[in-house]
């Protein structure tokens, strides 16, 4: 049988961590018990209220229907409370929100519903792989934006103009930044909402990290008039520890919410009815819990600091989000190179930055989703097969 898959996946290679683990499986099936700082998928449980919310109303006789592709009334109303409690952004329940099932979906909905075979969509580089992925699968074109430490990882919009903007019909955005941790300020919201309005161009902000180590969640919808020309992705995923949950939300105008919800209508049937409530409890959670588990990353990535001072890496202190995001010492080719001798030397897996793009060759990606006795283990691992700052 000659069985040829469709040419929309051509230059769509698997994704590394996919091959990655497969890599790390073989290591461990010989032997190796390797130490993966690699993933962002939160270790740590969801709220308990959060759970029992959950199994009481699964356990219910009537709540195993399909649902409504909107979500019910209460979600939708909790998800405009959460984004009025933590952002001060006002949206319509009914309108302006629409839940996703995890933000990453979103992603693609959002590529499906606004590119049309050689439309061009913004991506930054380095960034987040899925939105070059979904360009490609609904037939646009990524045209990556270089996103520079000097710069404070801001895009350089004025460069962008200068290269030109024709069929660019989309930019994607996202702040706190993944994989630099690098957080917005107010300018630079205000800044992409200009850019978006001046060019037409629709601003996708994926929104994923707010709570984590931040102080101060921002939103891009925050911006006077941005939900003319923009949407936003967020996430519990991160937020409430649930990303195996797959609840994630959509937000901006209700024409927006219209025109994605045509394309995803199509592709799922609604979200079980228990996740969505127990979701609703989520949403109002308090300051505690934001607390709670910030404490938590906070002396994990003292930890990972002190892992990267080994390896003779240098990084700011200041990153929000789930990884610590670190520039690789002299002497060492790539991130690809010191990522590999870790893995083969000391037995622990760290990200190396060039999965995100060219632009993150120089550096290392280290996730905070293990606990201080892992990062203890990585240390010493480490510590005993590479010694301090030697290549
Ligand atoms: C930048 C970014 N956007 C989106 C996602 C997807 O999150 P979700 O679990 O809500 O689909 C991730 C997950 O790692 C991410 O890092």
């Amino acid at each position: 049988m000659n069985i040829t898959t469709a040419t929309r996946l051509e230059g769509i290679g698997e994704y590394y961590f996919s091959q990655k683990l497969r890599e790390i499986e073989g290591l461990n099936a010989a032997g190796k018990d390797i130490i993966n700082l690699g993933i962002g998928s939160p270790d740590l449980p969801p709220h308990p209220d959060v759970v029992k919310v959950l199994t009481e109303e699964a356990a219910r006789p009537n709540v195993h229907a399909y649902q409504g592709y909107k979500g019910v009334p209460a979600f939708r109303k909790a998800i405009a409370g959460w984004y009025h409690t933590w952002y001060n952004v006002e949206l319509n329940s009914d309108t302006e929100v629409l839940p996703l099932i995890g933000s990453k979906e979103g992603i693609m909905h959002i590529c499906m519903t606004y590119l049309s075979t050689g439309d061009k969509a913004l991506i930054p580089d380095p960034g987040y792989p899925t939105y070059s992925s979904a360009v490609k699968l609904a037939g646009g074109i990524p045209v990556t934006y270089t996103l520079n430490e000097n710069a404070g990882w801001e895009p350089d919009f004025e460069a962008l103009e200068a290269a030109g903007l024709e069929n660019v019909k989309l930019m994607w955005v996202n702040y706190p930044h993944m994989p630099t941790g690098s957080l917005p300020t107010e300018e630079l919201f205000r800044k992409l909402i200009a850019f978006g309005k001046k060019h037409q161009i629709l601003i996708c902000h994926d929104n994923p990290y707010s709570f984590i180590l931040n102080e101060k969640p921002a939103s891009l919808l925050q911006v006077e008039g941005a939900k003319e020309v923009a949407v936003e992705l967020n996430s519990l995923s991160k937020s409430a520890n649930m990303a195996g949950w797959r609840v994630g939300m959509l937000c901006g105008a209700k024409e927006r919410i219209e025109e994605i919800l045509r394309f995803k209508s199509n592709m799922d049937s609604g979200m079980f009815l228990p996740v969505q409530l127990a979701a609703v409890k989520a949403l109002e959670l308090g300051k505690d819990w934001y607390s709670e588990i910030n404490a938590i990353y906070h002396k994990r990535r003292e930890k990972v600091w002190e892992l990267l001072n080994l390896l003779g890496c240098s990084y700011s202190e200041s990153q929000a989000g789930m990884f610590v995001w670190a520039r690789i010492p002299a002497g060492y080719k790539d991130g690809y190179t010191l990522s590999d001798k870790v893995l083969y030397d000391a037995n622990v897996f760290i990200t190396p930055g060039g999965i995100f793009g060219q632009a993150g060759n120089g550096y290392i990606r280290v996730s905070l989703c293990g606990s201080i006795e892992k990062f203890e283990k990585a240390i010493e691992r480490i510590t005993e097969a590479i010694g301090s700052g030697e290549k």
